[in-house]
């Protein structure tokens, strides 16, 4: 692919460009366009060593933990904002389970748009909503679901001008294939198979639309938490439940698009357990220096669950950051060690064998 590395004219800053600057030619951006941007994408491509001996086959990971807010969305968002700049909007607005909702906020203050945000109550993970809040949000608890949340805001922007900057935007999948193009461009070509978390399936739509974009075919497998299958059981979940909040989902906007996709590229979607979502979460951070959050470990725990099933070339999406959820990182790890303040004491957990 070819890339426009222009290093002096970036959008507020230096270094790589932004998403909307380096991949123009394939986006429905004009040069003389507003441009919202934090210089997201162009995220790291990880080797994942001791995975790939374990299931045979090269796997590499996509730490989208570290675009500017920590995950996947500011791919989607940045494409979302600056359209909504360009219609003249005023305020944005999503339904989320945290990590729309965070990208939605920060792109917002950028671009000096109002935000508003609807969470399920209770069910985002604490980095999230901090992230909402110190980004001058407005930030609706709802005493309900995701799917409940995201029925509500597409009627409210019936009734209001306001952008919607869920993944039922044309621009966020726009923004989110450019993730399949930084694959192809890093590896020569896409993987054989792509392994990644399915919650309202935008995501694995807007991949299978950028690796179709340049010819490619990867078999596309998608992984939903079992406590919040839709698309594994053909039908919507009234109450999804799953610590991998992020993916909480029972009815997702993108289904139809998303089983194209399993269609078209001889892939699936299937489900893991809870305990196969830590298990692999506890894995990359401890085996590979990686710390995602649990829904981001979805595909890792599919991967490790099903096998590389003849694939040599695998690709994981690390959808977020493992800093967005503290509260289950601590919840899974290991206890801390008090100790007074004396060399013995210090010297006697810090050389004694570990459990
Ligand atoms: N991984 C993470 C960390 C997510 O936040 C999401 C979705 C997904 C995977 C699934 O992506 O919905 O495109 O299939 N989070 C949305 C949100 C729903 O509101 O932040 P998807």
């Amino acid at each position: 692919m070819s890339q426009s590395h222009a290093p002096c004219a970036q959008r507020g800053g230096h270094g790589h460009p932004g998403l909307i600057d380096r991949y123009r030619n394939r986006l429905p951006f004009d040069s003389d366009d507003p441009v919202v941007s934090l210089q997201e994408g162009s995220t790291p491509l990880v080797l994942a060593e001791r995975l790939s001996e374990r299931v045979g086959a090269e796997v590499w990971l996509k730490i989208e933990g570290a675009n500017p807010t920590g995950s996947f969305k500011d791919r989607g968002m940045t494409c979302a904002v600056s359209a909504a700049v360009r219609e003249g909007a005023e305020a944005v607005i999503c339904a989320s389970t945290g990590n729309t909702a965070a990208s939605a906020a920060a792109y917002a203050a950028r671009g000096g748009l109002r935000c508003a945000v609807i969470v399920p109550e209770g069910k985002i993970a604490t980095g999230k909503l901090a992230q909402a809040l110190m980004h001058g949000a407005r930030v609706v608890a709802l005493r309900g679901n995701f799917d409940q949340a995201l029925a509500l805001v597409r009627e409210l922007v019936q009734r209001h001008p306001i952008a919607l900057v869920n993944s039922v935007n044309e621009f966020r999948l726009q923004g989110q294939k450019t993730a399949a193009f930084e694959l192809a461009d890093e590896l020569g070509e896409g993987p054989d198979t792509l392994c990644i978390p399915v919650g309202n399936a935008g995501n694995v739509t807007a991949y299978w639309k950028g690796f179709s974009e340049l010819g490619l075919s990867p078999r596309m497998l998608g992984y939903q938490a079992e406590g919040a299958a839709p698309l594994v059981h053909g039908a919507p979940v009234a109450d999804p439940e799953t610590v991998a909040s992020a993916i909480r989902i029972g009815d997702p906007a993108r289904w139809e698009e998303a089983m194209a996709a399993m269609t078209g590229s001889s892939g699936a979607i299937r489900a893991v357990s809870d305990d196969e979502i830590l298990a692999a979460y506890r894995l990359l951070a401890a085996g590979e220096g990686v710390f995602c959050e649990p829904a981001s470990a979805a595909g890792v725990a599919g991967l490790l669950k099903y096998g590389a099933e003849g694939a040599e070339r695998v690709v994981c999406v690390l959808t977020g950051h493992g800093l967005k959820d503290p509260q289950t990182a601590l919840a899974q790890a290991e206890a801390v060690i008090p100790c007074e303040p004396d060399l013995a004491a210090v010297e006697r957990i810090v050389t004694s064998p570990s459990a």
